[in-house]
């Protein structure tokens, strides 16, 4: 099931940072790494469910900012301990200036990080 949503203004999420949204009910964390490019991960580190969006974009990645494990943004999996399991990547598209996010349909099968 295809169920893309628009979750923000692209002017809201600032270059070289990230913002947490809700899309199909859960927290999507949306990182701007330029102008037009964006990418969303599941807004839960898989270590210890703390907030993405909280963290820093450096490389393609977001780093966690409570014990620094950091996530491929394109592939969902951590390249630094402590974490060891993958976060879910979701498609992503900007269009018309807004950020479009299908949720429901995570390109990885990395399961929902749960509390
Ligand atoms: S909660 Fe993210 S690395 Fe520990």
């Amino acid at each position: 099931m295809t169920a893309v949503e628009r979750v923000a203004d692209l002017a809201k999420v600032p270059v070289g940072g990230a913002l947490q949204v809700t899309a199909a009910g859960e927290p999507v964390c949306l990182v701007r790494l330029d102008d037009a490019t964006v990418k969303a991960v599941h807004d839960t580190c898989s270590h210890q469910q703390y907030s993405l969006a909280e963290g820093w974009v450096e490389d393609g990645a977001i780093e966690c900012n409570l014990h620094g494990s950091s996530f491929d943004l394109d592939t969902g999996r951590p390249r630094s301990l402590p974490a060891v399991r993958p976060i879910p990547v979701y498609r992503c598209e900007v269009r018309d200036g807004g950020v479009y996010v299908d949720a429901a349909t995570p390109l990885n099968d990395a399961p929902v990080p749960r509390h």
